[in-house]
């Protein structure tokens, strides 16, 4: 695990983009993991300024999403699929007919995670996969106590996580879903490369926890220890409890 601490976003941004363009560089058609969340969306802008200046494409790329709320149809301003078009996709030259997410109101929602799990092995797998931590130390949405060979699946959002998430929900909390589809972390740990961004101290427990704890289902992110390949960028505030 590579821990790179940076002093400005914009070395994060930068840092972070450079680590996706160095796999679209070496195959044109590399598998994109996008993450939601706010953290990203920094690096998100960084591929935006990228692409319009000719630096860059991903017109070639495939992407997928980590996670969904189950309830939300992806018009719905808050569903993944939507967010991830209105940070990234509509920004860059990303095919948006490229970029999958499961559907969290699929009638028969394990057949859907199924489904899901054969089309990202069905593109090949993912050669880089970008990724937040919340503050209970969950990666995608894999809440403390998922099974740290977990597949695409069901979950239900732990109260925390629906408290830190009602703020994109104009701080309705009943308005923020009480499930989600969430990619497993056996299906994360199975990218080639993890990307994961944190920043701020409320954070740090949780960064900490991920890189100098035990493996543990308590801490989720702690399984990216078993990861041969992961770049932890973190702001000075993230890094504190290092
Ligand atoms: C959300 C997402 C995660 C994200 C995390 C942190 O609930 N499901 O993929 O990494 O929480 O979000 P943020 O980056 O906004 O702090």
């Amino acid at each position: 695990m590579e821990v790179v601490i940076l002093e400005s976003p914009e070395e994060i941004a930068r840092v972070g983009a450079d680590a996706i363009a160095q796999h679209v560089a070496a195959d044109p058609e590399a598998v994109l993991g996008l993450a939601t969340g706010s953290s990203p969306l920094l690096i998100y802008r960084e591929l935006a300024a990228r692409v319009g200046r000719g630096e860059l494409s991903l017109a070639r790329c495939r992407a997928f999403l980590l996670d969904e709320y189950v309830g939300l149809p992806a018009d719905h301003p808050q569903s993944y699929r939507t967010v991830i078009r209105r940070e990234l996709v509509d920004h860059v030259d990303l095919d948006p007919a490229r970029v999958s997410g499961p559907d969290g109101t699929a009638d028969d929602l394990p057949a859907e995670c199924a489904a899901y799990e054969a089309a990202i092995a069905g593109a090949g797998g993912v050669h880089v996969q970008l990724l937040g931590i919340g503050t209970t130390g969950h990666v995608a949405f894999n809440e403390p106590g998922s099974s740290l060979a977990s597949r695409t699946r069901i979950k239900t959002l732990t109260a925390q996580t629906r408290r830190d998430n009602a703020r994109f929900f104009d701080g309705d909390l009943d308005a923020v879903p009480t499930h989600c589809l969430t990619q497993g972390i056996g299906t994360i740990l199975d990218a080639r490369h993890l990307v994961l961004v944190a920043l701020g101290r409320a954070k740090a427990e949780a960064v900490h926890q991920m890189v100098e704890g035990p493996v543990s289902a308590l801490w989720p992110a702690s399984a990216l220890q078993l990861h041969p390949h992961v770049t932890v960028l973190l702001d000075p505030a993230a890094a504190s409890r290092l």
